[in-house]
């Protein structure tokens, strides 16, 4: 079975994770303050805060940035519900943006029709690895003095024409995930990237129950040395040693991650050009992406058979995303009449290729001509 995404362990990451089985701490010890340490310096942000997964990273990241109910957020719809089930959490509302039709990201050209005197922020999320237009959405909430958050799961190690996805230079936060699917993995995992380093301490509080050391009086006479306390409540979103040891090898190997990749998408790119009913993505900055995902569109009628007979034939495809309004919940609670042209229509026909470090050349081609077979068939 050849799936669309598959983690990469070797044996330096055995050792990591198993040195820290022998010593003295599983959890929030040294290896959180140095996943914390090895992202800010990749990524070139002042702070990473890492947590339990990229959920909990958005939760996080808009707690900090002061999201309240009944604030609106842009979002797209081409994502994963994780974007904005976060902001209902917290009683904000989404509203959804279309996608463009090269990258599949938010449209910025539509962004600004959907701004009212209710919107609080802008949530970019670098849909398979390839950045949004940054510097676009920038001003656009400069004009309307919003914040900007990117959800950048998918696009740890990507590029914009600003450097490396996670610097927030054109940003306030910016949030990852370390699934075993991303860019590189912790198990589960995630991390929110910022330059202020008040909100960064604020969101470790945050992570840990909102729990903080003895202040300078304490007033309950009986205390001692034991005493802390919650500052406000909130969750366990604490990440183990165990797992950022696993992070800060993989994150070694990142760069090899990323240049296998590339390499995969240049390839699929070359080898499916040709082929009448299938349209590559975007290539425009191949080398910046990620490639989290390689997401082709097939015929919308022709898709679901496609994706059958495929795994039929071992070869596992997904479809990234169903828009997220389309969900139940969404439905039922307010909408039910949501529909954006583009994102219907990218979603009737996506389909996402296998592409991971250990894919090997002779995988893809067992995907690629499988692929040519069941079209050439129908
Ligand atoms: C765009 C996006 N945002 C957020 C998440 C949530 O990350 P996690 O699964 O680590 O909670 C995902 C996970 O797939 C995602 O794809």
């Amino acid at each position: 079975m050849i799936p669309y995404g598959h983690q990469y362990i070797d044996a330096d990451d055995i050792k990591a994770v198993t040195d820290v089985l022998t010593s003295d701490w599983l959890t929030q010890g040294p290896h959180v303050d140095q996943l914390e340490k090895d992202l800010a310096t990749y990524c070139g942000a002042k702070e990473a805060v890492v947590v339990s997964n990229g959920t909990a990273a958005l939760h996080l990241a808009y707690m900090a940035a002061g999201i309240e109910p009944g604030d609106e957020v842009i979002v797209p719809a081409n994502t994963f519900a994780a974007t904005t089930n976060m902001l209902l959490a917290i009683g904000a509302i989404p509203v959804f943006c279309d996608a463009r039709t090269d990258t599949y990201n938010i449209d910025e050209s539509k962004i600004e029709a959907l701004v009212t005197g209710k919107t609080r922020a802008i949530v970019p999320v670098h849909f398979a690895g390839q950045a949004c237009d940054m510097k676009a959405i920038r001003a656009i909430a400069d004009r309307h003095t919003l914040l900007v958050i990117e959800d950048a799961a998918h696009a740890l190690g990507a590029e914009y024409t600003e450097g490396k996805i996670g610097n927030c230079e054109l940003s306030d936060l910016a949030t990852f995930s370390f699934h075993p699917v991303k860019s590189i993995t912790t198990g589960e995992g995630g991390a929110i990237m910022t330059n202020d380093p008040a909100q960064a301490k604020k969101m470790r509080t945050l992570r840990k129950h909102g729990m903080v050391g003895a202040p300078e009086e304490v007033e309950y006479e009986y205390e001692g040395p034991w005493y802390n306390e919650i500052s406000q409540w909130s969750w366990n979103y604490r990440i183990s040693d165990l797992q950022c040891a696993l992070g800060s090898s993989q994150l070694k190997k990142l760069d090899g991650f990323l240049a296998q990749r590339r390499e995969m998408a240049q390839y699929y790119h070359e080898q499916l050009a040709s082929i009448d009913g299938v349209a590559t993505p975007d290539k425009g900055n191949t080398d910046q992406s990620s490639w989290h995902l390689y997401v082709i569109l097939v015929d919308k009628e022709r898709r679901k058979q496609i994706f059958e007979r495929l795994r039929e034939r071992g070869i596992w495809t997904q479809v990234h995303y169903i828009p997220v309004y389309h969900h139940p919940w969404y439905r039922k609670n307010g909408y039910a009449d949501t529909s954006l042209e583009n994102t219907e229509d990218y979603y009737a026909r996506c389909m996402s290729l296998p592409i991971y470090p250990g894919l090997t050349r002779e995988d893809q081609d067992t995907v690629i001509s499988t692929l040519k077979e069941i079209l050439s068939s129908m």
